[in-house]
């Protein structure tokens, strides 16, 4: 039980996910018979160089064999900062080929464009700009299948995408459920080839998005239920998965353990941590799951310290989050000033052996931040996007207090 009794359900909340999930080894085998019920048989590939010099594009075409699915085209070229060009150059050959509907094949690069070229193909529009923003989709989207391969982002069931625009200097954040895809697939081939440096990340990634939505002014029952099991899968795996990369239980365990936190956070929100995290990348391209891996305990301690000069019970979510991370048995042994610090030193831990294991950065130092751009980053961080969901609001001394801390 990972409920602690203290939990009090919210006066009022919403939660929603229409996504439907097919995991297992051979998952992929599924897509043709899901294609088909969504009236589409033309699919575009979206996917980037990363995952097809993997071989995984081969495995998902080689699944589709004997069935009258027909691979409308291959779009191989995303990059890592995706923009709305290569949003715009997609939907091209989305439209010149006659596709009906997309896949996408990646990581969370990879599965934010997609979002964003479904956008422009159902808007019939080249100018996603004008979609940027909370709600501001209404049309049903084109059928739209996930096929994440990386453990990480959980963006196959997030109703958010952030995509680049170079022009403007934005980074224009999208939320609507419209955009939810209609079918999550969870394979293990799909993330067995991911290198460890990657799997780690990512996998703090998703674990960032547990903590957060835990503690997220928006967090309820079904959100916790969702944020506690990830929590769990990813203490038990993620670790062996950096170890024993080709070991396909704890793939899926930690493919499982990214879908559910995303499904937390897309509900509750995540926390300062993500604001770090967005304007580390925007500024200094530190990889998003390297930028989260770094910043958790800090932001966490941030927390812990401004948490109870607040009316919000930031402190004691983080208290409650340490029966997650040891179980009951540890978790009555600890007196309960010592809780929120050693849910902190339960991250630690595990960061601390990623780091061992596989060079996971545990300073902003070490991840090629130059201490002459915090400020920079302090100020990007509360003017981010979310920050108007922190469970606490940060202002500027406060965020660079952190980086510093970090750094
Ligand atoms: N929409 C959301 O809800 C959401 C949530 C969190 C993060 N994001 C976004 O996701 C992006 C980060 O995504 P990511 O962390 O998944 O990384 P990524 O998609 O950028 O991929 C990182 C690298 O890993 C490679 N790779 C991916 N899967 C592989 C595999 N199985 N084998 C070998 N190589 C593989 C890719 O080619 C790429 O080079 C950021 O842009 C972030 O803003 C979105
Ligand atoms: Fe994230």
């Amino acid at each position: 039980m990972l409920f602690h009794k203290n939990e009090v359900i919210p006066e009022y909340y919403e939660f929603f996910n229409s996504v439907k999930i097919v995991s297992g080894y051979k998952a992929l085998e599924n897509i043709p018979f899901e294609l088909s019920r969504l009236g589409a048989k033309r699919p575009i590939i979206i996917t980037d160089k990363g995952v097809e010099q993997a071989g995984l594009i081969k495995v998902v075409v080689d699944s589709f064999g004997g069935t009258d699915t027909v691979i409308g085209a291959v779009f191989d070229e995303t990059p890592q900062d995706s923009s709305d060009k290569v949003v715009n150059q997609i939907a091209s050959i989305y439209r010149a080929n006659k596709c009906d509907s997309i896949i996408a094949v990646g990581g969370g690069s990879v599965i934010d464009t997609a979002k964003g070229v479904n956008i422009v193909i159902t808007e019939e529009t080249d100018d996603l700009l004008k979609f940027m923003g909370n709600f501001r989709l209404n049309k049903p989207m084109k059928p739209f299948i996930v096929i994440p391969t990386t453990a990480g982002t959980g963006s196959e069931v997030t109703m958010a995408a952030v995509i680049a625009n170079p022009e403007k200097k934005l980074k224009m954040q999208f939320t609507s459920d419209m955009m939810l895809p209609k079918l999550a697939v969870l394979d293990p081939r799909m993330t067995a080839s991911m290198p460890p440096k990657i799997t780690a990340a990512t996998g703090m990634d998703a674990l960032t998005h547990a903590v957060e939505a835990y503690i997220g002014p928006q967090k309820n029952p079904v959100s916790d239920a969702f944020a506690v099991a990830a929590i769990e899968l990813i203490r038990n795996n993620l670790v062996n998965a950096v170890k024993d990369g080709k070991n396909v239980d704890v793939r899926l365990a930690m493919a499982n353990a990214s879908l559910l936190a995303g499904v937390a956070f897309s509900n509750s929100q995540t926390a300062i941590v993500h604001g770090l995290a967005h304007a580390n990348g925007g500024l200094c391209h530190v990889p998003h799951g390297i930028a989260n891996s770094i910043l958790l305990p800090f932001g966490l301690e941030f927390y812990i310290e401004k948490g109870p000069k607040t009316k919000s019970k930031v402190k004691n979510n983080i208290e409650n989050l340490l029966l997650s991370f040891v179980g009951p048995e540890e978790f009555v042994k600890v007196p309960v000033e010592d809780r929120a610090k050693s849910t902190v030193a339960a991250i630690r831990k595990i960061t601390n052996e990623l780091n061992k294991l596989c060079g996971l950065p545990l300073k902003l130092r070490d991840a090629g931040v130059p201490e002459n751009k915090l400020g920079e980053i302090a100020q990007l961080t509360i003017d981010d996007g979310t920050a108007a969901f922190f469970p606490v609001e940060v202002n500027y001394e406060e965020a660079l207090g952190v980086l510093k801390a970090a750094f």
